[in-house]
Order: structure tokens, then sequence, then C-alpha cells
């Protein structure tokens, strides 16, 4: 990413927070002392504090709302979006994953059959439940889930003949933000009335490039919905980033792609690329990220990079909380 957009930060450890069972902190602590099991009932601390070198406080007040959007198909959106919150939730950030796609890839990746859900994103959209009704804990700490259920399909013909219908998404998160640090939303390949609402309740994109033929096609067309929503909508929104996905090292064509796509969106494209491995096709099927199914892959390291970079880039939205002395 762009040198100047991450500045120099201490950032406070978080009082109370305890390392999650199989995250990096634990293998490293495992040697000195065993680690009582992570606590669910945990009260984390409302926000995120960082102190700079002239001990100005700031403060990180809002959840980062992140949609994860490419009306392409297969692109690597529902693996980023289950796989990236893991390694934020590791670096002590509370995280809600929204799955709003009704193929429900992300919520299966987590080990719950959507078919069998009574209630998911779907009712919480309509207003039939409070979202907090349906939200669930995962294995991780700090890392919860929005699940969706094939019943999302029907919402978009439902929200048609409703008012403020690319709202619903954002009134429906307006409920929660406030207890989490990052909200992650995977959407649909399309750029239907699911993924408005989805860019409306945003407030950065980022956008998984494949590393393949027509990595880039289709791109202009999002860009362009981006800017619809920016000026008709009145939304602030923003691209945090390209991510490049399932990059073969071995392949030329994967790194024309790579090079043709930073070209494109020079600053813009993540400095963490996620290699093809068969691994991130593999977790699903056992309900598992990535960082409990291949710890120590190649893929588990690129997603940790990738969280690293979102969180640096967090200082961009801090507002400080104490005056220069
Ligand atoms: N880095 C990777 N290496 C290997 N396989 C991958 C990788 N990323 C994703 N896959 C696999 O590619 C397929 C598509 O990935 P994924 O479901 O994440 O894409 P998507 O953009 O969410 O698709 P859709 O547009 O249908 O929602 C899946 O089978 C997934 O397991
Ligand atoms: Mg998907």
């Amino acid at each position: 990413m762009a040198e100047n957009r991450s500045l120099p930060f201490f950032i406070v450890p978080r009082v109370g927070l305890e390392p999650t069972r199989g995250c990096p902190h634990t293998v490293l602590n495992r040697a000195r002392k065993p680690i009582p099991p992570p606590r669910r009932d945990l009260t984390l601390p409302k926000i995120s504090l960082f102190v700079n070198s002239k001990n100005l406080c700031y403060g990180n007040l809002m959840a980062r709302i992140i949609s994860i959007l490419n009306q392409k198909g297969g692109t690597g959106k529902s693996t980023t979006s289950v796989n990236l919150p893991v390694f934020l939730a590791a670096m002590g950030k509370r995280v809600l994953l929204v799955d709003f796609d009704s193929q429900a890839n992300a919520t299966f990746s987590l080990g719950i059959d959507p078919k069998k859900l009574p209630l998911s994103v779907y009712h919480a959209l309509m207003g039939q439940v409070t979202p907090s009704a349906i939200i669930r804990k995962t294995s991780f700490f700090g890392y919860e889930i929005m699940p969706a259920s094939p019943d999302l399909a029907g919402a978009t013909v439902e929200l048609v003949s409703l008012k403020d219908r690319e709202f619903k998404l954002d009134q429906t998160l307006e409920k929660v933000k406030d207890s989490y640090d990052f909200i992650i939303i995977d959407s649909p390949p399309s750029l239907g009335l699911l993924t408005l609402n989805a860019l409306v309740a945003s407030k950065e994109i980022l956008i998984p490039v494949q590393c393949e033929y027509l990595a880039l096609e289709g791109l202009e067309q999002l860009l362009a919905t981006i800017d619809l929503v920016k000026n008709n909508l009145n939304k602030e929104v923003k691209i945090t980033g390209a991510l490049l996905t399932m990059y073969n090292r071995g392949n030329r064509l994967s790194r024309d792609v790579a090079k043709e796509v930073r070209r494109n969106f020079p600053g813009y494209v993540f400095d963490a690329v996620i290699p093809r491995a068969i691994v991130l096709a593999e977790a699903p099927k056992f309900g598992k990220p990535i960082l409990q199914y291949a710890p120590a892959s190649l893929a588990t390291k690129a997603y940790r990079e990738l969280a690293e970079e979102i969180i640096n880039l967090e200082t961009y939205n801090l507002k400080p909380i104490t005056q220069e002395e």
C-alpha cells in the first residue's frame, strides 16, 4: 500500500483480552505456562485506543465496515471474508462477519449448515428479528457471524417495493455496529440490490481480484456503481484496496495479471498476495478457517499480512480524543 498511508503509532495492549485457542500467541506462550480456555463471556472494552509519540490519544469510536466486493464470480470474496476476521480477532479486534450472499458460502465455511438455520440475516433485514438475535459466536474469541440462508435470495424481490430499499442493511447494522471494531460483509457476485445494500452500509470496499484471465473485467462497472452510491445516495464509501487472490508464483499469467492490477490501481493494491493454495479450498469442508485448518501454510501467512495491513490503515479513521499539551 502507499507508504504515506500508515503512521507510526504505538498500540496500547487492550485490557482483558485473552489469546484465542490456536492463535500464534497461544503457541508462543504454551512453553511458559498453560493457557486457560478463552472466556467467551468476557466484556470487551468498547474503544480501541492508540497513543502517538506526542502522547496524543486516538480512539476508534466506530466499527470499520468493509464490504468484500466484486461482481465477478469466484474471485475469493467468501474465502477472504471468512479468513480475514480470524486474524483481526487474533490481533485483539472484535469482528462481525455478515454473510450477505444467498449462496451462504461463508456461513457454511464456518461450520454452520445454512439450510438448518431457523433465522438468518434475511429475517433481520426484513425487520422480523433484531440483528443480535441471529448473531452467533464462532470458535474464535472476538469473531462472530451474522449467518445467511437461501432465504436471502427472496429478499432481492421483496426489497424492490420497500421504501429506503438500499438502506436496509445499513439500518440493520446500525443497531450492532458499536459492539465491533470491524464488520466484514461478504457480498454476492452481482451488482443487484443486495450488493447496493452492502455498498451503502459500508465505509470501505475491498476488491479481491483473481490472478487469472479477464481479472479486470467488470471493475470499471464496479467503480461506476461505487460513484453512483456516493453521488446519488450520499454515502461516503472509499476503496480500501484491491487484493490479489489465487496467485500462482510459478505461472507467468499470474505475474502479468498482478503487474497489470498494480498498474491500474497504483497505491491501492495490498502488498499481501493470497496464493493459490489447495488448503484454502479444503478448509470450508471442515468448517474451519485457514488458521485452524493449516496454521503453518503460506495462505495463513498471507491472510495474517493482509490483516496487519488493514489494521495499519486504521490510523486514517482515528479521531484525536485528547488535546495536544
Ligand atoms: N487462494 C485460493 N486458492 C485456491 N482455491 C481458492 C482460493 N481462494 C478461493 N478458492 C476456491 O475458489 C472457489 C471460489 O472462491 P470463493 O467462494 O471465495 O469466491 P467468491 O468470490 O466468494 O465466489 P462467488 O462469486 O460465487 O461468491 C472456492 O471453491 C474456493 O474454495
Ligand atoms: Mg462468495
